[in-house]
């Protein structure tokens, strides 16, 4: 068998249209939505992910403001920073990158970012939303990995679902995603025993690990889903993900590419949750005029 594909740039061109849409829609009432994406230091990596954020927003008619700053940047003035675009009325999300600088504690400036702006999800209100199954904002990558089955037809309830990675960005919320949708969720992580027994189990498999080749062929149940969130370098250099592509392409139902899969999707449910956010304080502002 060989898995049908799930493409993440197809998924994400049809959303970024309707997010387009919705965004004329809030210019036309005089509420043009509006993004600031703060980045600290010069990780490569996050700075092509920057980038690539502020270009989506371009793109679909989102104000994004991009502040770059050294690595040497202090904590104060970083939570100094968020505090202004807190309170700017033309700023409905606030996207601060991760990983900081060591100096500074991400936690204390996740917590800094209004919840109500917190476009990403991490704040612990959000958090806390999330797990009690009322979410102002699912965190992205999760939201994304989420709309690729509901695309797809994929069927969650009752289904055997395994999570690799257990980190706040990905696994903590994915888990509570699928769990919502009635998967029986299992999340594995490096101290787990016997992954493989797991993952044999499985009907989804969602890999975010960052470690190549994590999902080999022979740990996957034929006809599963396979969901692949790393993002890693091969020995040529070439971007891969935490699955063994070319293997598992032949024993899984469906398969996400790296890349073409989860990345483009992460971007895509930014901008959707940036959109809400702006179309929430619009209706809030419009009711305070009346
Ligand atoms: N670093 C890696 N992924 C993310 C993300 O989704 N949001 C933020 N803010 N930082 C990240």
């Amino acid at each position: 068998m060989t898995a049908q594909l799930i493409d993440g740039i197809a998924l994400s061109k049809t959303l970024r249209a309707e997010v387009a849409t919705r965004a004329a829609a809030l210019a036309a009432r005089g509420h043009k939505p509006g993004l600031a994406v703060v980045l600290v230091g010069d990780n490569p990596a996050s700075e092509v992910y920057v980038r690539n954020k502020v270009k989506a927003c371009e793109d679909n008619g989102i104000h994004s403001s991009y502040d770059r700053y050294p690595a040497t940047l202090s904590e104060a003035e970083l939570l100094a920073r968020i505090d202004e675009l807190n309170r700017d009325p033309q700023i409905h999300g606030i996207l601060v990158q991760l990983p900081l600088p060591p100096h500074i504690d991400s936690h204390k400036v996740i917590e800094a970012i209004a919840p109500e702006k917190d476009v990403d999800g991490f704040h612990i209100a959000n958090a806390g939303a999330l797990l009690t199954g009322k979410p102002l904002f699912r965190p992205c990558t999760p939201y994304g990995v989420m709309k690729m089955f509901e695309a797809h037809g994929i069927e969650l309830k009752g289904a055997n679902a395994v999570v690799i990675g257990r980190s706040n960005i990905v696994g903590k919320p994915m888990a509570l995603l699928l769990l919502e949708a009635g998967a029986t969720v299992t999340i594995c992580h490096s101290k787990t025993r016997d992954l493989a027994a797991h993952t044999r189990a499985a009907d989804v498999i969602v890999a975010a690990t960052g470690r190549r080749n994590i999902v080999t062929a022979d740990m996957v149940k034929p006809g599963a889903v396979v969901i692949d969130v790393g993002m890693n370098r091969d020995e040529a250099g070439k971007l891969c993900g935490d699955v063994d592509f070319a293997a598992v392409r032949d024993v899984a139902g469906f398969i996400t590419p790296v890349p073409g899969g989860v990345g483009p999707m992460t971007i895509t449910m930014l901008l959707v949750n940036t959109i809400e956010a702006a179309e929430r304080m619009a209706a809030s502002a419009e009711a305070k005029r009346v």
